[in-house]
């Protein structure tokens, strides 16, 4: 059904020939028989501001924002959650009256998805993430609001994960830790997170943590959703641990926005079933 009620989505990125975004989107709104289209466009660095304007000039109901805009995005808009202000980066925009409002639903997701995919209470629980990058930074300030024991950081990059350890440390207790230290601290800790590439595809054969490292009492949780399953996670199954995989936090950050264009709440099986 397409009218002149149809509402318009768009996602701007470059590239975004391969997101699976669209597909998800279009199969919800079919489903739930909501007058809108969601489309991607391809927009180039240095035509940003002239594409926020023409979302605006072309009532465009809202958008979703990837690589590389989701930082410069914030520029161009006219309010920013105080969650995307804290991440530093914008994935969701909603067109209020011709206001834009710049959110960030990449936290939400992953933590949703976590608590609604395994069926943990995270309350009390001791976390490390690895790595210190966009994903950790929303994952991270996510979890430092809920009431978690502790939060410690393990990256490459000290200097990095301080700065992060910085913003973190306002709401929970944070500790920073190089990748050699991690032998002392996982025995201890109730989830690791992976948010680096290590273990993306072509490198499939790579894992962030030691097998042996990992036991039955762990959480391990993997935001790679290329392999579904990661050397990581096949790794904590065998070692007989409980596992949380990646493409729950790619679909559960598509909820939120949904969520938050529509009013209306999809169902995470069928928008997870319209990707694989
Ligand atoms: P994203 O937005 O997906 O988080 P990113 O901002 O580029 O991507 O962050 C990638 C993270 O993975 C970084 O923390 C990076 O570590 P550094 O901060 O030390 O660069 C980490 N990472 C990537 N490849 C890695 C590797 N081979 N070993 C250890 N860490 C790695």
């Amino acid at each position: 059904m397409i009218n002149n009620e149809t509402k318009l989505i768009g996602l701007i990125g470059h590239p975004v020939a391969h997101s699976k975004s669209p597909q998800m989107h279009n199969t919800m709104f079919d489903n739930l028989d909501l007058n809108y289209k969601y489309f991607a466009f391809d927009v180039q660095q240095n035509q940003l501001e002239q594409a926020i304007e023409g979302v605006k000039a072309l009532n465009i109901s809202g958008l979703n924002v990837t690589i590389p805009h989701k930082v410069n995005v914030m520029t161009y808009l006219d309010e920013i959650s105080d969650e995307a202000r804290a991440i530093g980066a914008v994935n969701t925009i909603v067109n209020l009256d011709g206001k834009l409002i710049g959110y960030n639903t990449d936290g939400q997701g992953y933590v949703r998805s976590l608590i609604e995919e395994t069926g943990i209470n995270i309350e009390g629980k001791k976390i490390i993430i690895l790595g210190a990058g966009g994903a950790a930074r929303a994952i991270s300030y996510t979890l430092s609001k809920q009431l978690i024991a502790e939060l410690i950081i393990a990256n490459r990059n000290l200097e990095k994960a301080k700065q992060l350890q910085h913003i973190l440390e306002q709401n929970v207790s944070t500790n920073v830790i190089s990748y050699d230290e991690i032998k002392s601290y996982i025995e201890e800790v109730d989830i690791v997170v992976n948010t680096t590439s290590i273990g993306m595809h072509p490198r499939i054969d790579q894992s962030p943590i030691n097998k042996e490292r990992i036991n039955s009492n762990h959480l391990i949780s993997d935001i790679i959703y290329n392999p579904l399953e990661t050397k990581l996670i096949k790794d904590a199954i065998q070692q007989g641990a409980q596992v949380h995989t990646g493409l729950g936090m790619f679909i559960y950050q598509a909820v939120i926005a949904f969520e938050k264009w529509t009013g209306v709440s999809p169902n995470p099986k069928v928008m997870r079933q319209s990707v694989l």
